[in-house]
């Protein structure tokens, strides 16, 4: 057993063991790595100031694969086998690479506080693809905040980048043999961290496979799971406290994955975000739209389809569409495996059907036939990078002109995700019509329980879901195919 996390960063080994595995990765690029062009603003993924690029040993085995990562809700213990390229590591001292010449060229930096932050953003993105035009940018940054600059100069300097920066610049400064041959060597370790800190003992376990997490937390039935660590990090640094014990995922290779069955598909509870928003760009275009406007690209790279499950929130921006194609949970424990469907899945407010010793390891996705007519509803204050206030997903199989089934999912409205089935029974063996809609409507209505937060009141909510059924109707009125 292990108990020191191994990471690279800029190139340099770096062994990391007790209290200091637990920290935010930038507070130690900050602190102990004197690494200060990583900027801390917000502290909760919300403005890409502190956003870093982080390799992991890609498909291949030759190469590292570089995502945007925000560096403050980022554990150094999540980072055991990685490559952490910062600004600092993007030239020679004295240098500039070509998205920073850019940002020089086109004035893409006023106060320059969140420059670093975009200048590794569209490293990023330059290192994966090269964008084709201002959306692509716009897109790829919505992860990023720039108080004063506007952002017309930044995505100038995007264009600007494109031409002039080279395919695979990272590959070719940090030539990844030496750190893979390392990271081979030590990915079948289990590894476990105990510290001391202010508030008590902790421990933090991350193992290599699924067994010994279920030892782990068969051992230790209290543990806090970690994936993304997109919600968890959040909740750590606005509380000041992590959970006494915690058991990460993140070096469990066989649960990130996306199965591609004949009508399902079926993800690993790792998979992240951006693997699932490509992976399902034509099996379920409506749901990769959704997973376009989660969070921002920082946080599609690390956030997983199980902790958004897990968190158990009304508005997660995936239930409606898990709901409404009936999508099963696969729980796994010592004990063996179980599928709950997913409407069985929350029992109140973040109360799951998960026991004591199991965890979320996969999500079964039946894919609805192409002539159902989908579609998916997200309404926030700001069109990017914000939380949902209220979320639908309307499903219906038509015989002619007459409604078969009906499949409605409304969020934000209730504790918890909500089935609209007296709707759903209303609409069975209608015509469609305006009018069954809006009585629809108005049942749904009756079916939920809005509360007034600062994402809107109730009656507001309320109004949506009415407003929710016509604009579908008339969305998919004389379009019986989903585009
Ligand atoms: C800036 C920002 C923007 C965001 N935008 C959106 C958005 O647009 N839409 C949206 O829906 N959410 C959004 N979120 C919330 C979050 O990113 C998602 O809920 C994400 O999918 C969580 O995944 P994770 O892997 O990071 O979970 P973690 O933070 O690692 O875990 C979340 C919870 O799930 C539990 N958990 C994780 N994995 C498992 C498992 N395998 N088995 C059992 N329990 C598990 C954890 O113990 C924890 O309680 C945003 C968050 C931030 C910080
Ligand atoms: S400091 Fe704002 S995202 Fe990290
Ligand atoms: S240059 Fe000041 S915040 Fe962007």
């Amino acid at each position: 057993m292990r108990d020191a996390v191994v990471l690279y960063i800029n190139e340099q080994r770096h062994e990391v063991a007790d209290r200091h595995a637990l920290r935010s990765l930038s507070d130690y690029l900050r602190r102990d790595c004197g690494l200060v062009g990583t900027k801390i603003v917000c502290s909760e993924g919300d403005c890409g100031a502190c956003t870093v690029l982080v390799g992991r040993p890609a498909a291949d085995g030759a190469t590292l694969d570089y995502q945007p990562v925000d560096s403050c809700i980022r554990f150094l213990f999540q980072l055991d086998g990685c490559h952490v390229v910062t600004v600092e590591g993007l030239a020679e001292p004295g240098q500039l690479n070509g998205v920073q010449q850019a940002m020089v060229d086109c004035y893409g930096s006023q106060c320059g506080f969140c420059t670093p932050g975009f200048v590794m953003a569209m490293t990023g993105m330059l290192q994966q693809s090269r964008p084709q035009d201002d959306e692509a940018w716009r897109l790829g940054l919505t992860g990023n905040l720039c108080r004063c600059t506007g952002y017309e100069q930044i995505l100038e300097a995007g264009a600007a980048a494109a031409e002039a920066c080279e395919a695979d610049a990272l590959g070719k400064r940090y030539a990844p043999a030496e750190m893979l041959a390392e990271f081979a060597s030590l990915a079948t370790d289990d590894v476990e961290v105990r510290a001391r800190l202010h508030d008590g003992d902790h421990c933090v376990a991350m193992p290599a496979t699924l067994d010994a997490a279920l030892v782990f937390l068969a051992k230790h039935p209290e543990a806090v799971i970690a994936a993304g660590a997109t919600d968890l990090g959040v909740r750590a640094n606005k509380s000041g406290q992590l959970p006494a014990t915690i058991l990460d995922l993140n070096r469990i290779a066989d649960l990130d994955f996306v199965r591609h069955e004949e009508d399902a598909v079926v993800c690993g509870a790792r998979a992240t975000w951006a693997t699932l928003a490509s992976e399902l760009r034509d099996a379920a275009p409506e749901f990769a739209a959704v997973l376009d406007r989660f969070g921002g690209p920082q946080i599609r790279a690390v956030g997983t389809i199980a902790g958004n499950i897990a968190n158990g929130s009304p508005i997660a921006d995936s239930l409606p569409f898990l709901f409404i194609t009936e999508a099963a949970i696969e729980a796994t424990s010592r004990d063996g495996v179980r599928w709950i469907p997913i409407g069985e899945f929350y029992h109140g407010y973040k109360q799951l059907e998960l026991r004591p010793g199991e965890l979320i390891t996969a999500v079964r996705i039946p894919l609805p036939p192409a002539d159902d007519l989908l579609k998916l509803y997200k309404v926030s204050r700001r069109r990017d990078l914000d939380i949902s206030g209220f979320t639908a997903g309307i499903r219906l199989r038509l015989a002619g002109e007459t409604i078969q089934s009906a499949w409605i999912a409304l969020g934000g409205v209730g504790p918890t995700v909500v089935r609209a089935a007296k709707a759903e029974a209303f609409l069975q063996g209608r015509e469609l019509s305006e009018d069954a809609f809006r009585a629809a409507g108005e049942i749904a209505v009756g079916e939920v329980t809005p509360i007034s937060d600062v994402r809107g009141s109730a009656e507001y909510r309320r109004q949506l879901v009415r407003n929710v059924f016509l604009k579908f109707f008339h969305q998919t009125d004389q379009q019986p195919q989903i585009a």
